[in-house]
């Protein structure tokens, strides 16, 4: 989950990293009362989880309060790449002297960490990586030993900072190391971080990508997240506890097993070259249990989604059996009554699998067209897709 910036504000500012004065504000009017409330010269900053927002017009420098409402009047409500904003931060404003870029995070390929850093920060780092990556420190860093002062250090001395900085930006460090590691963050990123002319060093926005694995270990977490923003499909499969990931196609898949659904897709995305490129519409691993009221929690998203044009149930029986998933599946279709419109191609094998059949088969629902291999099945979601 990615925070905004205003949260990850407040996570440096509760680990102590150094961070200005910043206050939250929806209208233009709680702008003006909030550079009000900071005094002096404030930067009203849009609120989006998108980088680049001072380029497209979404940061903007404020001297009186006044002017703050005016930058507010022009921020809210500006499309930022696709991201409305519906909220502002009133951020006391920095005398900057020099941007810097620090990051840490989560370094898949190698199993490790990594921390990246630059004393040619503010521009976005990816372009930095291209065209200067020279100027771009990488360091690894052990996961069992995390960012200490002695890390710290070698980081600072690798981005190039000159030996009156490496202590007190070294410092910043190990506090922003503490924030993604006390919160099982899988980035913290800091662009810019910079030196003002009082010889401050101050982290002025903040990027921070939170692990949901680790959510049961965060109850405060849950309060971070943007429900409004959130895809309400995605948000009621995560309410009846099913692994849904919303993707482009049109046919929808159902199945059990993450591994089972995986070559789903595939299979499905193969037989759609044959009936005008129809592709998987979503992933949905339905589990171990797939009773009627799971079945019916899974067609009910899966047929939410107005872009589903047909769906394909493909069911391995174990120790769920393939007749209590037809049963689950007829009692589904029944629970859903006329909101369920759309065909279904549903392939059953394993523990049960004749029994689940002819579950199926005396049901005789108008919508179920039963498969006996996965490629038939996947073809027939294909075709009927593409009808
Ligand atoms: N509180 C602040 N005081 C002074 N200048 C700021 C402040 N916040 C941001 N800026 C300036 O605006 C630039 C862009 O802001 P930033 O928060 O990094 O947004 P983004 O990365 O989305 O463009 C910064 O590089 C900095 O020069
Ligand atoms: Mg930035």
């Amino acid at each position: 989950m990615d925070l905004y910036e205003y949260q990850a504000r407040d996570l440096f500012e509760k680990y102590e990293v150094p961070v200005l004065a910043g206050i939250v504000a929806d209208t233009p009017e709680e702008v003006r009362a909030a550079a009000e409330k900071i005094g002096g010269v404030v930067v009203v900053k849009a609120q989006v989880k998108t980088g680049g927002r001072g380029k497209a017009g979404g940061v903007k420098v404020a001297k009186t309060p006044d002017e703050a409402y005016e930058a507010a009047q022009a921020i809210l409500g500006l499309d930022i790449k696709g991201h409305v904003v519906k909220r502002v931060m009133v951020a006391q404003g920095a005398r900057i002297d020099k941007e810097y870029y620090f990051s840490v995070l989560l370094d898949r390929a190698n199993r490790s960490y990594l921390s990246l850093c630059s004393v040619e920060g503010g521009m976005e780092i990816e372009e930095l990586a291209v065209e200067r990556p020279e100027a771009l420190a990488r360091v690894a860093v052990d996961p069992l030993q995390g960012i200490d002062k002695q890390k710290a250090v070698e980081i600072a001395q690798a981005a190039g900072f000159g030996e009156d900085l490496v202590d007190k930006v070294s410092d910043v460090f190990v506090k922003l190391f503490n924030v993604y590691k006390g919160e099982d963050a899988t980035l913290v990123e800091v662009n810019p971080l910079v030196l003002t002319e009082e010889g401050d060093v101050i982290a002025l926005d903040g990027k921070v990508s939170l692990d949901e694995n680790a959510d049961f270990r965060h109850p405060g977490h849950e309060l971070l997240e943007d429900k409004a923003a959130a895809d309400p499909l995605e948000a009621k499969a995560k309410a009846n506890d099913l692994n849904y990931v919303k993707l482009d196609g049109e046919v929808g898949v159902i199945g059990n097993g993450a591994g089972l659904v995986m070559s789903t897709l595939d299979v499905v995305a193969y037989a759609g070259e044959n009936h005008g490129g129809v592709k998987p519409a979503n992933f949905l691993d339905i589990g171990g249990g797939a009773s009627a009221e799971v079945m019916a929690a899974g067609l009910d998203v899966i047929l939410g989604d107005p872009q589903v044009k047909s769906v394909f149930v493909n069911v391995f029986g174990g120790i769920t059996a393939c007749d209590a998933v037809a049963k689950g599946i007829v009692g589904a279709l029944a629970e859903l009554g006329s909101s369920a419109s759309k065909p279904l191609v549903v392939r059953l094998d394993g523990n049960k699998v004749e029994e689940g059949r002819a579950i199926l088969r005396d049901a005789n629902h108008p919508l179920v067209t039963l498969a006996e291999t996965m490629d038939e099945g996947a073809d027939k979601a294909a075709e009927l897709a593409n009808a």
